[in-house]
């Protein structure tokens, strides 16, 4: 399986936070947001991984992750022209699917909770069909709805409708078999003229091969789309990481549990870090798992 992020979007709802950068790039307190959904895709033990952005930022993604390899995977990177919708993804990143089946996180969602390593890897085992993730809101009017019958089974997916028909949001985190590049294909422009990934979802839907695995109550799924929701995100990771130490969303960490690089590397990157408690905690697993104390 091949994972892809896309960061692209005119962040107009960020402006003019986002004028001279692209929102995928801002803090969620102390680290850029695109480490995030990227930290999802390696806990999924997903190790080829493509960032798709605008032409005008796609050079601060290499900037910042190079080719992957400090974290022990492969980053390549392809650009979305203009802003022309989710689907696109998999016509962009046809050629880097070539015949895997595909996970795909938009950059600017941050997912965390309990028991969530469990639920990527049972979506990566499903051999077919595709795979979405709802999550209860209050107005789930700002996303794509679905809607569930007594079985779980969907009825209906609706991209941001007026009236929705259920407080389900569908988060941005995908899984798909390899006909998404082949389906995507056929996804026409909406009326915003964008290629949906809720119309793309639709197809699944009517072939009987969506799947929904709701997160309960145990998730936190957080918006970044506005100054309110971005800085409430920054809030919870604050929050979260000083009560407990950990941090969330800390790479050279997952890719340490994952095998993806060894101790000594893994101190490398703490020592490169050695000013921030982001640092210091990968300097810590790195004592721990050399059976030192600091
Ligand atoms: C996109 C999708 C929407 C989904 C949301 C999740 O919306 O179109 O279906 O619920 O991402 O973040 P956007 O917020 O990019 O308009």
């Amino acid at each position: 399986m091949r994972g892809i992020i896309l960061a692209g979007g005119t962040g107009s709802r960020l402006h003019p936070a986002t004028l001279a950068i692209n929102k995928q790039l801002l803090p969620i307190y102390d680290k850029p947001m695109i480490y995030y959904p990227m930290a999802v895709l390696m806990m999924a033990g997903i190790t080829e991984i493509l960032i798709i952005s605008s032409p005008e930022y796609i050079d601060n993604y290499r900037r910042l992750f190079e080719d992957g390899s400090e974290i022990g995977i492969e980053i390549s990177y392809a650009v979305q022209p203009a802003p022309e919708g989710l689907a696109q993804a998999f016509l962009i990143g046809a050629d880097f699917l070539g015949d895997q089946p595909a996970a795909l996180i938009l950059g600017d969602n941050i997912f965390h909770g309990s028991g969530f390593i469990e639920l990527l890897a049972s979506a990566r085992r499903r051999k077919s069909g595709a795979t979405v993730f709802a999550y209860q809101v209050r107005d789930p009017s700002a996303y794509g709805v679905v809607e569930l019958d007594a079985a779980g089974m969907a009825v209906s997916i609706e991209e941001k409708p007026r009236e929705p028909k259920s407080d389900l949001a569908v988060t941005g985190l995908y899984f798909y078999d390899n006909r998404v590049v082949e389906l995507a294909r056929r996804v026409t422009p909406s009326a915003r003229g964008e290629l949906e990934i809720t119309d793309l979802n639709r197809m699944y839907m009517e072939l009987g091969e969506l799947h929904v695995e709701q997160m309960g109550r145990g998730y936190a799924w957080l918006d970044t789309g506005t100054h309110e929701s971005l800085i409430e995100a920054g809030e919870f990771v604050r929050v979260v990481q000083n009560r407990t130490g950990m941090q969330i969303a800390s790479l050279e960490e997952i890719a340490f549990q994952q095998g993806f690089i060894n101790v000594a590397q893994l101190r490398k990157r703490g020592e490169l870090f050695a000013k921030t408690e982001y640092g210091r905690s990968l300097l810590a697993l790195a004592d721990k798992h050399s059976g030192l104390k600091r």
